[in-house]
């Protein structure tokens, strides 16, 4: 059974209706035996509820929404439209590797690639990312900076601001962890993984992959949250046209000024702020302090019994002290 099929069926069944087998192989000039494998898929790969009904056919537990560019676009402020071109790919290796090479091999800026389903989804530190289909969203947005790589710190702290933004006016009372988690309740709604490409002094493009959980997944290794838990209801094409508006504005704010631009921000949606944390590093020791703020490269300063201490984006962890 291929993919392919469970898509299509998927399709047929997304309005929540019910629809018989029938219906659906003639529609997609299939067999009924097919039909009825696709549902597997659906059920045990895609990880969908479908109900089966004796003369009625098959439903989907809840009806799916899927992406699509118009809708994306119909959402999307004059300046996020103008400056951003929308892609949709139903099923992809993952949408960071695929813009990380038009960074390499185009000139293209302002490219947003969302997916369906990602099949080698990545997250930070070497992480896998995966997702249920259809209960959140994965997409990445490949940006030009004319300042090179070393004016680009903190951008992943500037790129959580414009997150928080949205995701507060849509009622989800986030906080941001760093360098670059988005929290909800103190677990994880969303992660960023941004990945660079260009010189130290030349221009620099730069891949801002986001996963967002709208319901929670499956089984998990770490704490997470979902939208829903906060009680948003909305679509995924308005809110993924809500965190583009937002993005394109931070991300032009932080082309000109930096961190600073939205500095003040982050802190103040900062969880940890004043807080006792430990900072934990792929070699070497952890440490322990009280977090007490960003630097405008986006360092964490960190009071600790040996004075105040900043740290980098990218190889460390933080957790609260129990
Ligand atoms: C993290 O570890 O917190 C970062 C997760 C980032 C996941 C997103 S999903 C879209 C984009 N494509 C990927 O392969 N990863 C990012």
């Amino acid at each position: 059974m291929s993919e392919q099929h469970a898509f299509a069926v998927l399709r047929a069944l997304s309005d929540g209706r019910f629809h018989s087998g029938e219906a659906i192989a003639q529609q997609l000039g299939v067999s009924r035996t097919l039909v009825w494998q696709a549902v597997h898929t659906i059920e045990n790969d895609f990880g969908l509820a479908v109900y089966s009904v004796r003369g009625q056919g098959y439903k989907l537990a809840e009806g799916f929404e899927w992406l699509d560019v118009t809708a994306i676009r119909a959402g999307l402020a004059p300046a996020a439209a103008e400056a951003l071109t929308v892609a949709v790919a139903e099923r992809i290796d993952s949408t960071n590797s695929q813009l990380m090479q038009h960074a390499t091999s185009s000139d293209l800026h302002g490219l947003v690639l969302a997916a369906e389903l990602q099949t080698a989804g990545r997250g930070r530190l070497g992480r896998r990312w995966q997702m249920r289909l259809g209960s959140g969203l994965t997409f990445s947005l490949l940006w030009r900076f004319d300042k090179g790589l070393a004016g680009l710190a903190g951008l992943s702290l500037a790129v959580g601001v414009a997150l928080a933004r949205a995701l507060r006016v849509l009622g989800a009372p986030v906080t941001l962890k760093w360098p670059n988690d988005v929290l909800l309740d103190g677990r994880k709604l969303a992660g960023i993984l941004i990945e660079l490409s260009g010189e130290a002094m030349g221009p620099a493009a730069v891949v801002i992959g986001i996963g967002l959980n709208l319901q929670l997944p499956g089984e998990v290794d770490q704490p997470v949250a979902a939208l829903d838990q906060a009680g948003v209801r909305v679509g995924r094409n308005a809110l993924l046209a809500a965190l583009l508006n937002e993005l394109q504005q931070v991300l032009d704010a932080f082309a000109k000024q930096g961190f600073a631009a939205v500095r003040e921000e982050w802190l103040a949606l900062s969880a940890h702020r004043d807080s006792p944390v430990r900072l934990s590093f792929s070699h070497g020791e952890p440490i322990e302090g009280i977090a007490r703020g960003v630097a405008d490269d986006g360092a964490l300063e960190v009071e600790t019994a040996a004075g105040m201490q900043r740290f980098h984006v990218g190889e460390v962890s933080l957790r609260a002290l129990s």
